[in-house]
């Protein structure tokens, strides 16, 4: 059993669809060129398993992976040295200058204002410097859209006072436009969908648990949380249908985009 986190986070809850979960992470570092003996920040790190996979694939001098969750840190220690350290923060409050990689798979969705964030991080990255971001879009499956609708129900909506969730995630579109105006030099942002083979429907709670539910159970007392889950799970399972296997397509937006040699 997984023990209830003050952060929300259960690692082995995340961990329960790995290899699902690690593919848009491998994907993501394919769009990442090697920044030789440089220095490079995960945000948003989680295990710190991933990291070392950056860490060793990037070729950096120095990475630092940064996350604010002490569940998830507990796990780093084991893949921290060589020039891989970790560190608590906020992605929201991190500060950084003169950095070759800004690198961020499945983090960013959970910070607020992507209008001020985006400059923060451009303005972190020396010349030639890489960002690569890497967040779901599934707002409009049901797996995410039930989520609202039974937060906006009694007595849920009392007891999150009137909170519902939403990923912070803007349009693909919208990081396009925004990475040319920042001065990155070169660009690739897409949509890519991942269709998931899980044995049923039920497993689609299971997923959401590990990511989307985090939202709400960082918000609520257990009771009221344990409440919550268990409406969202009776409402998507009278709407997804019981199809065995069960197809739960994902979408993700992966972004990458590099300054130019010299500031303009
Ligand atoms: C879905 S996990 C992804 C972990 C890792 N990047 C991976 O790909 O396995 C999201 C991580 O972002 C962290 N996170 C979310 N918001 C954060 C914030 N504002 N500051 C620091 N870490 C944050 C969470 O604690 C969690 O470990």
């Amino acid at each position: 059993m997984t023990s209830q986190r003050p952060d929300g986070w259960q690692p082995d809850q995340y961990a329960r669809f790995r290899a699902e979960r690690e593919q848009p992470f491998y994907d993501l570092l394919n769009l990442v060129e090697p920044v030789y003996a440089g220095r490079a920040v995960d945000l948003g790190c989680g295990t710190g398993k991933l990291t070392q996979e950056l860490h060793i694939r990037t070729m950096a001098e120095e990475t630092i992976g940064i996350d604010r969750s002490e569940a998830m840190l507990e796990h780093t220690e084991q893949y921290a040295g060589s020039g891989l350290r970790f560190e608590r923060g906020d992605i929201a409050a991190f500060e950084a200058s003169k950095l070759d990689l800004v690198f961020a798979n499945a983090s960013l969705q959970w910070v607020e204002d992507h209008a001020s964030l985006f400059p923060r991080l451009a303005a972190m990255l020396r010349s030639a410097g890489q960002l690569a971001v890497q967040m779901p879009a599934n707002e409009d499956h049901p797996s995410h859209a039930v989520a609202r609708e039974v937060a906006q129900q009694q007595p849920h909506a009392d007891a999150l006072d009137g909170f519902v969730y939403r990923h912070a995630i803007e349009s693909p579109e919208w990081y396009a436009e925004q990475l040319a105006r920042l001065g990155f030099a070169e660009q690739h942002v897409r949509v890519q969908v991942y269709l998931h083979r899980l044995p049923g429907p039920e497993d689609v709670v299971e997923w959401v648990k590990g990511s989307l539910l985090t939202g709400y159970r960082d918000r609520l007392p257990t009771p009221d949380y344990e409440a919550f889950e268990a409406a969202y799970r009776d409402r998507l399972l009278t709407i997804l249908p019981n199809d065995r296997p069960f197809l739960y397509p994902f979408k993700r937006i992966l972004l990458w985009a590099r300054k130019p040699e010299r500031a303009r």
